[in-house]
This record gives C-alpha cells, structure tokens and sequence, in this order.
C-alpha cells in the first residue's frame, strides 16, 4: 500500500483524474444502489459538504443526536469513488468508499459523489434513487478549487493562479471540466425526474428557502423548530466551528494552510480574478455554455 501524496493527473475516459478516485473503478461501478438511497452529486467546491449536512440533518437529526457530535460528515456521508490509505488507531488501513457506503447502518443512504454524470453507477438510475445536485458559479468554484488544492495533499500542486485559470478553462481538473459536468448533471434532469438541481448561490441567498424546497423534493415535512434548528447549524460560522464537519479531523487536509470552510462566499472570484482574466474568462464561457436554460449567478 503506497502513502498517500500529491498525485499528477491521468485520462480516464475522457476525464482528468488522479488514482485515488479510479482505483475501485470496477466496484464502483458494480455499486448495488438501493431505491431509497440519496446521491449527493456536484462538481468538487460546489457546497457539497454544506447540502451533505443539511440531509444528514433533515434524515437523522432529531432521531440520533450522538451522530451529529460523534461522526464526522465524511463517514456519515460516505465518498463512493474515494479509495484512500489512512493511519488510524489500528495501522494503515483503506478508506474505501464504496465499502463505507455498504456498510452504512442508515436508512436511506446518503452517499457522496463527484463524478460526472457518466460515471455514475448504473445501478442508481435503475433504483430511480433521488439525486441532489449543487452546482455553482464557474468564477467561484475554481477560486474555491484553487485554495482546497493548495491545502489537500492529494490533488496535484495547483501552481500559480494564472495558470491554475488556464488549467481550468481548458478542463484539466480533477474530475474534469466544469463546463460538461454542470451541463451534463443538467441534461439528466429532463429524463430522470428524481434530480432536483439547485445552485450554491441560491443556498447562500436564502437556506431555508432552498431546504424547503429539498423537504419537498425528499417528501419530508420537519417542524418549525426543527427547521429553525437546521438553518441555524448549518450557517457558515457554526459549521466552520464544528469539528464533525469543518474537516479538522481529516487526514489528508492542512487546516494550517487554509480552512475547509474558507469564505462561503458569493463574488469572492472578484479578490482574485484580473479585470483581463475576468474578460477572458467570460469570452471562453459563452462559447462553452450554450443552453440558455442554465443559468448562474456570479453575485447576488
Ligand atoms: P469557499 O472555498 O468559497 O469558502 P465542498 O463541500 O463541495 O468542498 O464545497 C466547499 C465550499 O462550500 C467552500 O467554499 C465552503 O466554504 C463552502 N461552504 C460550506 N459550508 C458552507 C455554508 N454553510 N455556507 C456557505 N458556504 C459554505
């Protein structure tokens, strides 16, 4: 079993993908899917962990409270295709998504992946499982993506940011470009009704709003207090003080050189990206977003 480190990126179907999510490709892939499981699927950086807790909590908050302060986010919400070896109390051992998720004692499931929408196991369209996809604003998320690959020592170094721009545009990201995923997730929702797509930036602008509407998608119906509890847990500022979620007790994450929970913004692309970048950017984005149906908002 080899430790783990920054890995350079390699094809995998068409995607830039680093060994660490291709390794149980073949398991993965063979993935039993049960019918009331949930997919929590969206581009890295897109608010994955924010939506992942809010499930977390709408499912299992009132009915096992010593869950939300004993497990982090990332066993209760397990990575399908993350296959990782981790030091623990008992040696070296492997993180093996697909085995977490077997092995989840809840019920529904709730399951995290990253993969674009081709990948997806088969199994979950044939269950007709729920989807919930988080997509967000290109300018942010690779803002975002930039500094969670300078701090998690598995994604390749991302270098400066004028070439982690380029890197971007040209979709040389892990799990590959953000244009076809956000599009492609978007596609399946017109033949697999049980996607419900929604947006970060929708999410920062009004969370209740926004849970509401995943209570009707998951036909769930919590009480005024209940929901008033989750809307406050879920506020950047307390997540970013939960250790069950900000990421603290994650082996492969260097808190010291940026915060999982960093900004939680809407716009901070604008702290980054030159006016010429920002010209740039827009000129390469209208040519590769083409459908007028799928809109985001870059502020709000
Ligand atoms: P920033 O780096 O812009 O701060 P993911 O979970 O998919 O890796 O996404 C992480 C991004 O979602 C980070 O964005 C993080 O701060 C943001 N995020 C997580 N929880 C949030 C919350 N409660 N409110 C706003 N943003 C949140």
């Amino acid at each position: 079993m080899d430790s783990l480190s920054r890995r350079e990126m390699f094809d995998f179907h068409g995607i830039s993908m680093i060994h660490y999510f291709t390794d149980n490709w073949e398991n993965i892939q063979n993935f039993q899917a049960r019918p009331d499981d949930i997919l929590i699927a969206t581009y890295p950086k897109a608010g994955t962990t924010w939506v992942s807790y809010i499930l977390d909590l709408l499912h299992f908050g009132q009915t096992s409270p010593e869950r939300q302060t004993s497990i982090p986010i990332y066993q209760r919400v397990p990575f399908l295709e993350l296959t990782i070896p981790f030091l623990d109390s008992g040696g070296q051992t492997l993180h093996i998504g697909v085995d977490l998720a077997n092995n989840l004692p809840t019920s529904p499931r709730l399951i995290k992946t990253h993969y674009p929408v081709q990948f997806v196991p088969k199994s979950f369209w044939e269950q007709n499982c729920r989807i919930v996809y988080v997509a967000r604003n290109a300018k942010d998320n690779v803002v975002s993506y930039f500094h969670f690959d300078h701090m998690n020592m598995l994604e390749p170094d991302p270098g400066d940011w004028s070439s982690y721009l380029h890197r971007f545009k040209e979709g040389k990201m892990v799990f590959g470009p953000w244009y076809d995923h956000v599009n492609g997730w978007w596609k399946k929702k017109q033949t697999h009704s049980n996607l419900h797509y929604m947006f970060y930036e929708d999410m920062v602008e009004d969370t209740g709003r926004e849970i509401d509407k995943l209570c009707r998608f998951l036909g769930l119906s919590p009480s005024a207090e209940e929901k008033k509890q989750i809307i406050g847990g879920v506020q950047f500022d307390n997540m970013r003080k939960n250790d069950m979620v900000n990421h603290s007790t994650a082996p492969v994450m260097d808190l010291k050189i940026c915060p999982f929970l960093r900004k939680g913004k809407v716009g901070d692309w604008k702290n980054h990206f030159t006016v010429a970048q920002s010209e740039e950017f827009d000129e390469d984005y209208k040519k590769k977003m083409k459908d007028p149906t799928l809109q985001f908002r870059t502020e709000i």
